[in-house]
C-alpha cells in the first residue's frame, strides 16, 4: 500500500525535517516502496486524508509532528504511523516532565528548575551551581539553549529560550562527555560519543560543522557501554516510547551517566546520529528506513 512521508511542518526544526524527509523518501523509493512525500505545513491534515495513505512515516521534528498532536489525529483517522504513540510523544517533547518520570523511577537526570520572568536569578544559580544550562522545555536541535556561567547572563538566556517556548527551565550542567544511544525496535544500537571542538553540540555543530567528531565505537569498555545502553532502553521505556528513538546522555568525570532527554523522531539527515549508529551495526540507511517503517505495524 501507499506510504506517505510527513515532513516539513511549521516547527522551528522545519529545515531539519525537510532534509530528514527527503532522505527517507529516497530510501523508500530505492527499496521499491510506493511512497509519496507530504509537507504538513502546506496541505494540513485534510490534504493528508485525501491522499488515503495506508501508512504514515513521520519525519517531522518538533512541534505538532513530534509532540503527540499529529499522532492523536492519525489515531482518529485510523492510519498506522511510525514510532511512538500520543503519550510518549507528548512526554518526549517535554524535557521537564520526562525528568519527573525518570526521577520517580530513580533514573539519574540533572536537577532542573522552572524559570519565569520573575525568577530569583541568584537563587537559581546557587541551587544549580554554575555553569548551568537554560533550555526551552519543548524544543529540539538545541534551539534556544544557552550555557550560563554567571548570574548576570541568566536573565538574557531565559529571554532567548522564551522566544521558542513559554516554558523554560534551567538545568544543572554536567561537565563531561556527551553520548547518544539509538533504539530501534528491541535493539540498542552502538552508542556514539559526540565531541565538539567548540565545546557545545549546538545547532551549528549538529547540522553545519565539519569539525564535530562522532566517536563510533564510543570508546567505553563494552561492559560500561552495556550499562549505558540498558539505562537508555529503560529511560525510553519509562516514557512509553515505541518503535525507535534516541536518548542523549552525559557522563561526568566520575563515570556516572546523566540522562538529558529523549527524541521520539530523531534526525535522519546524513549528519544525524541514528543513521551513523545503525551503519556501525551493519545496517545501511535503506535497511534502517525499512525497519522504522515496520514499526508502524506494531
Ligand atoms: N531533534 C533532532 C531532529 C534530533 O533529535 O535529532
Ligand atoms: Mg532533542
Amino acid at each position: 500500500g501507499r506510504v506517505v512521508v510527513l515532513y516539513g511542518g511549521d516547527s522551528a526544526e522545519r529545515e531539519v525535517s525537510l532534509i530528514s524527509g527527503a532522505a527517507i523518501l529516497a530510501a523508500l523509493w530505492r527499496q521499491g516502496v510506493d511512497a509519496q512525500g507530504y509537507d504538513l505545513a502546506e496541505g494540513g491534515l485534510v490534504g493528508l486524508e485525501t491522499m488515503r495513505p495506508d501508512r504514515v512515516f513521520i519525519a517531522l521534528h518538533g512541534g505538532d509532528g513530534e509532540d503527540g498532536t499529529l499522532q492523536g489525529a492519525l489515531e482518529l483517522l485510523k492510519i498506522p504511523y511510525t514510532g511512538s504513540g500520543v503519550l510518549a510523544s507528548a512526554l518526549g517533547m517535554d524535557k521537564q516532565r520526562t525528568k519527573m518520570l525518570w526521577h520517580a523511577w530513580n533514573l539519574p537526570t540533572p536537577e532542573s528548575i522552572t524559570l519565569g520572568e520573575h525568577s530569583d536569578w541568584r537563587d537559581v544559580c546557587e541551587r544549580l551551581g554554575l555553569p548551568l544550562i537554560v533550555k526551552p522545555v519543548h524544543e529540539g536541535s538545541t534551539l534556544g539553549i544557552t550555557i550560563v556561567d554567571n548570574v548576570e547572563a541568566l536573565k538574557s538566556a531565559y529571554q532567548e529560550a522564551a522566544r521558542f517556548d513559554a516554558n523554560v527551565m534551567a538545568e544543572r550542567f554536567i561537565e563531561g562527555d556527551e553520548y547518544t544511544v539509538s533504539l530501534l525496535g528491541d535493539k540498542v544500537l552502538p552508542a556514539i560519543r559526540v565531541e565538539v571542538p567548540s565545546g557545545f553540540y549546538d545547532y551549528e555543530a549538529k547540522y553545519h560543522s565539519n569539525e564535530t567528531l562522532y566517536h563510533l565505537p564510543c570508546g567505553l569498555p563494552p561492559a560500561e557501554e552495556n550499562v549505558l545502553g540498558e539505562l537508555c532502553r529503560e529511560a525510553f521505556a519509562v516514557i512509553g516510547g515505541r518503535g525507535w528513538g534516541r536518548v542523549d546522555v552525559m557522563r561526568d568525570a566520575n563515570g556516572s551517566f546523566w540522562l538529558l532527554e529523549v527524541n521520539t523522531v530523531p534526525g535522519m539527515t546524513d549528519h544525524s546520529l541514528v543513521p551513523q549508529s545503525a551503519a556501525h551495526a551493519g545496517m545501511d540507511f535503506d535497511a534502517l528506513v525499512m525497519q522504522i517503517l515496520d514499526t508502524s505495524m506494531g
